[in-house]
């Protein structure tokens, strides 16, 4: 059954929200960059989510207005002095994947509650249609643009998903795109008109007791439409989904 994404929860974890950054802001010293302070604004919002006072939908709004507010110069200069490693390989269409380590000023690797990452898109890479669980994630474009689709996971069926079409857009450099449980869970990334790079930052094991994460690759153009405008959108493999989501498509 469809849940209404703006719940009471969401409307009280703004007041919440405001004092966590307003606090997050207050512990930076006048020296520090934006940047550094986006990173810890970034904190404060996860480890909020991590602990259950916030919802997901809450964080989601939250990433949207710090994106906002983040000069991209300034956050590029932090990650170029951050530990940045390589990710193991995924699929054939995949984008390059590379952790991001911010250090600290004794130049050690952070404790974060959330973990941030580049995504490199040669012009045919595609991150492919797929549905997240126990986790939410924000891609905000640091070079080029991406069209960009997502789905509300209304609920899952036998080998599919029930989901409702809600946006289709190209999101420029300097704009986020957010999945949580509450909307947008299914996102799919083509890149436009060249390379283009995404910086993530993902916030996992919100659920006690479950995996970390779960992520299934999803078939939205091979789905079943419903009357009500939903569709229902059978679960496939990733190496299939690299092969039917090209960035022709
Ligand atoms: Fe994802």
């Amino acid at each position: 059954m469809e849940t209404f994404p703006f719940g009471r929860r969401a409307f009280l974890s703004a007041f919440l929200l405001a004092a966590l950054v307003r606090e997050a802001r207050a512990r930076v010293p006048r020296r520090e960059t934006g940047a550094r302070r986006w990173i810890d604004g970034q904190q404060a919002v996860a480890e909020a989510l991590a602990a259950g006072r916030i919802s997901g939908l809450a964080w989601a709004l939250e990433v949207e207005r710090l994106a906002a507010e983040i000069d991209l110069a300034e956050l590029t200069a932090l990650v170029s002095r951050a530990r940045i490693e390589p990710a193991p390989g995924g699929g054939t269409n995949d984008p390059a994947k590379r952790y991001v380590r911010f250090l600290d000023s004794e130049g050690r690797p952070r404790r974060l509650a959330y973990g941030a990452a580049l995504f490199d898109f040669a012009p045919q890479n595609v991150i492919t249609p797929h549905g997240h669980r126990h986790m939410v994630s924000a891609h905000l474009v640091v070079a080029g643009a991406f069209r960009v689709r997502n789905f509300h996971r209304v609920g899952d069926e036998a080998g599919a998903m029930r989901l409702r079409p809600t946006r289709d857009y190209l999101a420029r450099r300097g704009q986020v795109s957010t999945m949580c449980s509450e909307r947008d869970n299914v996102h799919w990334f083509v890149p436009q008109g060249g390379p283009a790079t995404t910086f993530d930052v993902v916030v996992s094991g919100l659920d006690a007791g479950a995996p970390d994460h779960v992520i299934e690759a999803v078939d939205p153009l091979h789905a079943r439409r419903e009357a009500d405008g939903t569709i229902v959108a059978p679960v496939i493999g990733f190496a299939e989904a690299s092969r039917l989501y090209t960035a022709r498509v």
